[in-house]
């Protein structure tokens, strides 16, 4: 018997990354899972490496950030496997400026892509969580589901360059304390899960290299400055970044049976740093 048998997953951002490593996790411990990226290529990868080793997935493509998204997530998940009972906001990316050269558009997207699309995905699910949570207490049944948002260290301490990156991540925290209150009597844990500095695509990349992401036809550049990574690892007490792996090992706490009763908390998956 698996931790998660018998639960359905929905994970945005799941092609890469951080979100692709906790698809894999809460796949290897049994739960179905509805992989969604903005590219059709990774989110495909991720549902044939979880078919691969024995799991069950589908992939939901498109961009969180499409008025529509959150009901097409949530509707792959009851349709396709018959429930919801984990949702994870994840997917995301950074436009940095400081912000006397920062424009609406980057401020307006930060804010859509990281605090409205997990806005709109969980309001798309309160239908069904609401009318299965009723049903279970009817029957004298406790089920406990799990929604867990993708925060920052930006958005616990602020981060120079990133004022909207920071305030939306600031903000999901809010979100999640607040959904926390509400969705208590239907038995879901809200928790957000802030990391500081995981080796992935947003963090690896030179800055002077020619790295950028490409956000609904419009390139985006990522990247940190090789000096301002080597500072910010400096400043971590285990030594180093994390993993995708070990930022998907903090993501899967909250997803286990074990943290049931944990509600409303925002963790920081940081190596030591506050
Ligand atoms: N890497 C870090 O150090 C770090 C630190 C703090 C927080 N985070 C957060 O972790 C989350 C994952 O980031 P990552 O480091 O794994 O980055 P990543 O670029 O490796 O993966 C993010 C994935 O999200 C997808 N995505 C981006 N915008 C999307 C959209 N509109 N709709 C659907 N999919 C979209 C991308 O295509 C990509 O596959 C993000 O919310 C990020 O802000 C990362």
């Amino acid at each position: 018997m698996k931790k998660l048998d018998g639960k359905v997953a929905i994970v945005s951002g799941s092609g890469r990354g951080i979100g692709r490593e906790i698809a894999l996790k809460l796949a290897s411990e049994g739960a179905r899972v509805v992989v969604n990226d903005l590219d059709a290529d990774p989110a495909n990868e991720t549902v044939e490496t979880i078919k691969a080793a024995g799991g069950e997935a589908l992939a939901c493509v498109g961009s969180v950030t499409d008025a529509d998204f959150g009901n097409r997530f949530v509707s792959a998940a009851v349709e396709g496997f018959g429930g919801l009972d984990i949702i994870v906001n994840n997917a995301g990316y950074t436009w940095d400026n400081v912000i006397q050269k920062m424009s609406d558009e980057q401020w307006e997207a930060i804010l859509q892509v990281h605090l409205t699309a997990p806005f709109r995905i969980v309001r798309a699910a309160s239908e069904f969580i609401r009318t299965a949570a009723k049903k279970e207490a009817e029957a004298g049944q406790e089920v406990f589901r799990k929604v867990v948002n993708i925060s920052s260290t930006s958005g616990v301490m602020g981060n120079a360059g990133q004022v909207n990156y920071s305030a939306a991540k600031a903000g999901i925290n809010g979100f999640t304390k607040a959904l926390a209150k509400e969705w208590g009597r239907y038995k879901v844990n809200v928790n957000s899960v802030a990391f500081a500095l995981i080796k992935t695509r947003l963090t690896e990349a030179a800055a002077d290299a020619d790295a950028s992401i490409d956000i609904e036809g419009k390139k985006i550049k990522v990247g940190v400055n090789p000096q301002v990574l080597k500072n910010a690892e400096s400043l971590i007490p285990l030594g180093r970044a994390g993993t995708p792996e070990e930022a998907a090992g903090a993501v899967y706490l909250f997803c286990i049976p074990e943290s049931n009763y944990i509600s409303g908390q925002v963790l920081v998956c940081g190596g030591g740093r506050p």
